[in-house]
């Protein structure tokens, strides 16, 4: 086997491993960069409902309070004011969702649907869990979800959540009274739940890795051309300039011209050094002519 083709294979196998090494760990790390970044989307998304609830309550609600006794406004209801945020948002981002799901809802609008239901009922079993992320595939691709639990803590809540006999008759008018009622005090009555998109935060990080994986194949492609180059200039092609050499001299051509050296490396010192024996050689053999 030639030296080149041992340089060769040694630059090739360096490559694969090195471009499988790097390859493994970015690839994971874009692909965790990506799910981070959805997942803050998703928390951004949940405390903007959170937000906008909180103003309602806060300076909506205490406004309405007089108009509120003749007619009732659902404007006042933080659920309402949340479901119009993302409706608003939705005319921007269609597949960003967020969603007050709840097992038996005011609204039949946030009735929760079949995986919805799982994660509730994740939260009414498990009283410690805050929080529940995951992803699940759909139609218009994979999606994350972040969801938390609705439990009511709050007594003002059971005012219009409780039974129809308690709640304003100007709610039952609008709602009826079929629906949301029967909520406990501590009871989980549902989750709030964001969905994003992972499918454009997934493809820009595999834009990423291809680009990087190019880039280091390219950087090692460079560096076996270069390397291949200098092998040729540097060791190749002097060391068959002597092997022909000392291949002609120890035929017995002593008289052959000598090797021309250029540069001062090993291999010119190896040159220098055969082109030394090859004059000794010719007067040892020229001294024993002269005495017979
Ligand atoms: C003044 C009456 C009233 C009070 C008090 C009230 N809600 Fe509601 N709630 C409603 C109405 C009406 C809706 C339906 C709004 C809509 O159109 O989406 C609703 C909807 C909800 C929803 C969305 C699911 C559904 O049932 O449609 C949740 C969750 C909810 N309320 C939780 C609470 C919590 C928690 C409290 C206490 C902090 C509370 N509510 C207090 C009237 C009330």
């Amino acid at each position: 086997m030639g030296l080149r083709l041992k340089f060769n294979i040694a630059l090739l196998l360096a490559m694969v491993v090195g471009a499988s090494i790097a390859g493994y760990f970015a690839h994971r790390l874009l692909q965790d960069n990506a799910r981070e970044e959805v997942l803050d989307s998703a928390r951004i998304m949940l405390q903007s409902a959170v937000a906008v609830r909180g103003y309602t309550v806060g300076e909506i609600k205490p406004l309405l309070a007089m108009q509120q006794k003749r007619q009732f406004i659902k404007q006042t209801v933080p659920a309402y004011a949340a479901r119009q945020y993302i409706e608003q948002v939705q005319k921007e981002y269609p597949d960003y969702n967020y969603k007050e799901a709840t097992l038996n809802p005011t609204n039949p609008a946030s009735r929760a649907t079949d995986w919805e239901t799982d994660i509730i009922n994740h939260f009414r079993t498990h009283d410690e869990a805050h929080e529940l992320i995951g992803e699940r595939a759909t139609a218009t691709g994979r999606m994350l979800y972040l969801g938390r639990p609705i439990k009511i803590t709050n007594a003002a809540c059971l005012a219009c959540h409780s039974t129809p006999a308690a709640a304003p008759d100007t709610m039952i008018e609008a709602y009826g009274s079929a629906n949301g009622f029967g909520w406990q005090h501590n009871e989980v009555v549902g989750a709030q739940i964001v969905t994003v998109p992972m499918s454009l935060p997934l493809a820009r990080a595999d834009k990423a890795f291809v680009a990087f994986m190019s880039s280091i194949i390219g950087v090692f492609v460079v560096i076996v051309l270069l390397i291949n180059v200098l092998l040729h200039f540097v060791v190749i092609r002097p060391v068959t300039v002597m092997a022909a050499k000392a291949n002609e001299v120890s035929m017995g051509a002593l008289t052959a011209e000598e090797l021309e050296i250029k540069g001062n490396d090993e291999i010119s010192s190896l040159g220098q050094s055969f082109n030394r024996m090859h004059r000794s050689l010719a007067n040892a053999v020229s001294m024993l002519e002269d005495d017979d």
